[in-house]
């Protein structure tokens, strides 16, 4: 069990809190498939201390989604500081479909495309800082930036706001290693609810602008949109715009650098995407599966009972394993294959459920701009020599990613 999350099962005394990721292996985190494999076929559903019960097959991951009112995301399933229930992630069915019916519409697939134009444009303006140098630091200078200014633009917000926004950010994702403490300590707890605080007045303030002077951006949109015929109310906006901050960047960030983690170390899989840029939408959907960049969502069993011949009970954690029901050979027979030609391809990285990602269309989006624009603008690249890729646990991002490469003339 160490190799996931570094806790003991069995051990007498409590646990000490722990992110359900916190002492994995990086290099398990760098290629976790092998890892999933060997846990579906040892123990599928494992009782992990700390963390709760893991669940690692496809039929049970598919059951799980299908039982919201069983396995619940609420505040007691992710702790991230807040001080409301985050919208949609936190709020159990039927109440969740209220919001899913506001939202859903905001973020269909024909809203986002008109958004592509501005993406484009983003993208570039990024790749044209560094595109005469010959190398970069991906994670710095592209996939860390691109979803945040995304995200900026689509609220309405100020370019300018972006390093507060990464601060804000980086303090509920990863508060531990913001500030050096343990994770779970009171100083850690602390600093993560000062963040938190701040989080909420930023958008309150946003939200008075936007009221005084309502454009056609997001955060106009929430403040106009009406569900049977009531107006959401401030606190609702509140609490979708902390969820957007956390559920937003990060996501697309990690996974560009899986992407880009897999392409430098494929490069015959790379020079497809530049010969026929037409298959971008197919490979995207195919690192999703292979890379699944959010490895695990959480839930809390509201009822006692069983998942995969195991007992379950009322209170226990469950960690859904997304990238292990993604490569689950008895789900998809050539599921260790990563193939560009996939017909059907019904992966579980933006989740399943109700709680499926509503962001998916934008994700998808932002991913597929910056794959086209990039092998466009930087047909051949590689990593730096000498430097080996490590992977952050949970949310699978990288670090420090220095790449060289050769611009298009
Ligand atoms: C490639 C990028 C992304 C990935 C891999 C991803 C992944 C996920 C996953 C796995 C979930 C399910 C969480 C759970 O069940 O506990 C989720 C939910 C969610 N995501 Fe994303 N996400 C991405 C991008 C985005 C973006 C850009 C947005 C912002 C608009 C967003 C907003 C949300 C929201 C609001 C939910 C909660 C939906 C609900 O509870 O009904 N995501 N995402």
């Amino acid at each position: 069990m160490d190799q996931t999350t570094g806790a003991t099962p069995g051990a007498g005394s409590p646990p000490a809190p722990t992110s359900p990721f916190a002492g994995m292996d990086p290099e398990m985190c760098a290629n976790p498939q092998p890892v999933f494999r060997l846990l579906r076929d040892s123990e599928p559903v494992m009782a992990v201390e700390g963390v709760g019960l893991v669940l690692t097959r496809r039929a049970d991951i598919d059951e799980a989604f299908r039982h919201p009112e069983i396995y619940s995301s609420n505040t007691d399933a992710v702790d991230l500081g807040n001080i409301r229930p985050l919208i949609p992630l936190q709020i159990d069915p039927p109440h969740h479909k209220k919001y899913r019916k506001v939202l859903d519409p905001i973020f269909a697939p024909r809203q986002m495309a008109l958004l592509e134009e501005s993406v484009v444009h983003l993208v570039n303006d990024l790749i044209d800082r560094f595109v005469d140098q010959g190398r970069v630091d991906f994670s710095a200078s592209f996939s860390v930036p691109f979803p945040s200014q995304v995200f900026l633009t689509v609220l309405g917000l100020p370019l300018d706001d972006l390093p507060r926004l990464l601060t804000m950010k980086d303090g509920i994702i990863r508060p531990d290693q913001v500030t050096g403490e343990d994770y779970g300590s009171e100083a850690m707890r602390a600093y993560q609810s000062a963040v938190a605080t701040s989080i909420y007045a930023y958008f309150d303030d946003a939200l008075d602008r936007r009221q005084a002077e309502p454009s056609d951006d997001l955060l106009s949109r929430f403040l106009e949109a009406e569900v049977d015929g009531e107006r959401l109310t401030r606190d609702e906006i509140l609490d979708i715009c902390f969820l957007f901050l956390i559920a937003g960047l990060d996501t697309v960030a990690a996974t560009l650098d899986c992407m880009f983690g897999y392409l430098v170390h494929h490069p015959d899989q790379r020079r497809r995407i530049v010969e026929d840029p037409s298959i971008i939408p197919a490979v995207v959907e195919e690192l999703l599966r292979w890379e699944t960049p959010v490895m695990g969502v959480a839930r809390v069993a509201l009822e006692d009972t069983e998942i995969g011949g195991c007992p379950v009970h009322k209170g226990d954690g469950v960690m859904i394993l997304l990238g292990s029901a993604n490569t689950d050979e008895a789900d998809l027979p050539d599921s260790h294959e990563v193939r560009f030609d996939r017909d059907v391809n019904r992966h579980l990285a933006f989740g399943g459920g109700v709680h499926r990602c509503l962001g998916s269309h934008l994700a998808r989006l932002e991913l597929r701009v910056a794959l086209r624009e990039w092998h466009r603008r930087i047909p051949d690249y590689s990593l730096a020599e000498g430097h080996t890729l490590v992977y952050t646990p949970a949310i699978r991002s990288i670090e420090h990613f220095p790449m060289v490469f050769t611009a298009a003339p």
